[in-house]
């Protein structure tokens, strides 16, 4: 049985029940020419500029460029207007991570939604491409409103999470720009541990979808990461159908939707609920802001992307949950700065928390919701939160806010259902297994200690026989350890806080959920 089809079998959340039969062999890439990927692809991107200006049918008003602020960046609190209220009630908020393999289109789409919502006025445009041309980059002008540092523009290639933000009628949208290099794939998790959906992009470009499929490529293993990280929605958007190798080829369209479609439903999408196809060209603008033009493409009839990302439904969550926050970054600015993720329950300006795991008081003094700052936000909101009771040096990634009265546990042990992916160089997994254990935002160095039981793939229960060691695509539980307490979850209690991967040599090795925690865990 494929791999990952197996993946199915942990059932992370919404795996298809009504096909359940997945045909394995539909889930193996195809085994195409490739153009073999290039890492520093010069292509002549005379065609793709040509008419860009053209297609952008609503001039955005001229407003100052809104430097986006990236994840390792502090963004100067002081200018943050009075505190609303309501802030995060007015409008849905939704983070959404781009996601796909390296120059699939992540930045340059980003880039246009923010030219498109507005956000960036014709004059940097200009700007750009003029230093895009100056780099011998000429189509990256577009990659360069979401790629900020100069190591990013002079090789293509994001390198760190960019975000930024903007709004349509009902929804306020951060935008996580995830890089697509194998190299940075840490960088992606944490990405993707941010957000609820996805916007997986892909290359219809000849040979750029199939080297991205490929065993090996960023779009399954991003697919696969983006799944276990709790990002439930996907958007797959069929990006560069204006390259001439294309040409809004209806069929190129199809065949990238059908040889995706299985592969989306074994890595435990529901295809049918969660996940919405649709052309675009992020280049060009091309079916983003306004539905595509019949001269342009006469057999689209679909939404635009920012038709789909309105109509996007994600499950509410609870504000009246126990509070819990992974922190992701942490500063000093008039007390010490946390920033993540608010995975449940709600924070106000005055509350009394705990730093987990080292259990520190905090008091609350103030809640920044993007640029904004809030008396109170619930969960699903990015937040930097400035708090009295404890130092910077005293706070790490890794670490969560969480409530008094029921706080995170904090283990330097637990259980788990693995499913094994692939390991390197077709390994065994036995006890004294050693990786990366990935999970929100922690990232710390952990040892199998024991296999408890093998799970049999398809009927999904405890094998008879005691396990030694499993190979490539088996599902087992097993006891995990790591040396420093960290701060999980049992999956059935927080998804969110009890799903994670292990990583090694720069691959990712196996996903997992937490299904059990030693009873003195809780503090
Ligand atoms: P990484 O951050 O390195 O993973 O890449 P990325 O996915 O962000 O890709 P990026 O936006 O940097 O674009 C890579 C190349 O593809 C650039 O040369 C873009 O101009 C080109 N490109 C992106 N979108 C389109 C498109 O819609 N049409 C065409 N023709 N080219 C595109
Ligand atoms: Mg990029």
């Amino acid at each position: 049985m494929d791999i990952e089809a197996e993946i199915r079998a942990l059932q992370l959340d919404s795996a298809e029940d009504d096909n359940g039969t997945v045909n394995p062999e539909d889930a193996k890439p195809e085994e195409v020419e490739m153009t073999d990927k290039v890492e520093e692809v010069e292509m002549s991107d005379k065609v793709e500029e040509e008419g860009t200006k053209d297609e952008v049918d609503t001039k955005p008003q001229p407003v100052q460029a809104e430097p986006k602020v990236k994840d390792k960046e502090v963004a100067a609190l002081e200018d943050a207007e009075a505190p609303d209220e309501m802030e995060s009630e007015k409008k849905r908020h939704l983070n959404v991570v781009f996601i796909g393999h390296v120059d699939a289109g992540k930045s340059t789409t980003g880039g246009q939604i923010l030219f498109l919502s507005g956000q960036v006025d014709d004059r940097t445009i200009q700007k750009y491409e003029k230093e895009a041309k100056d780099k011998s980059r000429e189509s990256w002008y577009m990659a360069y409103i979401m790629d900020t540092n100069e190591e990013e523009r002079v090789k293509g290639k994001t390198v760190e999470v960019g975000r930024a933000h903007f709004e349509t009628e009902t929804t306020r949208f951060t935008i996580l720009d995830a890089p697509g290099h194998k190299s940075y794939v840490p960088n992606m998790i944490s990405g993707a541990s941010q957000a609820d959906v996805g916007v997986l992009v892909i290359s219809a470009r000849k040979g750029e979808f199939e080297t991205g499929y490929e065993r090996g490529g960023q779009t399954r293993e991003h697919v696969q990461l983006a799944k276990t990280l709790g990002v439930t929605k996907l958007l797959v958007v069929v990006n560069k159908m204006d390259d001439h190798t294309v040409n809004w080829s209806k069929e190129r369209y199809d065949e990238i939707e059908s040889k995706m479609t299985p592969f989306l439903r074994s890595s435990g999408y529901n295809v049918k609920k969660d996940v919405v196809f649709l052309p675009i060209s992020g280049l060009v603008g091309t079916n983003m802001k306004t539905r595509l033009d019949k001269s342009t493409c006469p057999w689209w009839n679909g939404p635009c992307l920012f038709e789909a990302l309105d109509s996007i439904e994600v499950p509410l969550r609870d504000p009246k949950g126990p509070f819990r926050m992974p922190i992701i970054d942490k500063f000093k600015d008039m007390g010490t700065v946390v920033m993540g993720k608010v995975e449940s329950g709600s924070v106000c300006e005055g509350d009394s928390l705990l730093v987990m795991p080292n259990k520190a008081q905090v008091k609350v003094l103030a809640v920044y919701c993007d640029e904004n700052k809030v008396r109170r936000a619930g969960p699903g909101e990015n937040l930097r939160v400035r708090l009295s009771g404890i130092e910077e040096e005293d706070v790490m990634e890794g670490f969560v806010l969480s409530s008094v009265v029921k706080p995170i546990s904090a283990v330097t042990e637990f259980t788990a259902q693995l499913q094994i992916l692939e390991l390197l160089d077709n390994a065994i997994f036995t006890a004294g297994y050693k990786a990366v254990l990935h999970i929100h935002s922690v990232v710390e160095e952990c040892e199998i200690v024991e296999l408890l039981q093998q799970i049999d793939p398809k009927t999904r229960k405890p094998m008879k026989k005691k396990v030694l060691f499993v190979k490539n695509g088996a599902v087992v539980v097993c006891r995990v350890q790591v040396n420093s307490m960290i701060c999980i979850e049992k999956f059935s209690d927080f998804p969110q806080l009890g799903r994670f991967t292990l990583r090694t040599e720069g691959k990712t090795v196996a996903v997992g959920k937490v299904t059990d925690l030693p009873k003195s865990s809780s503090a």
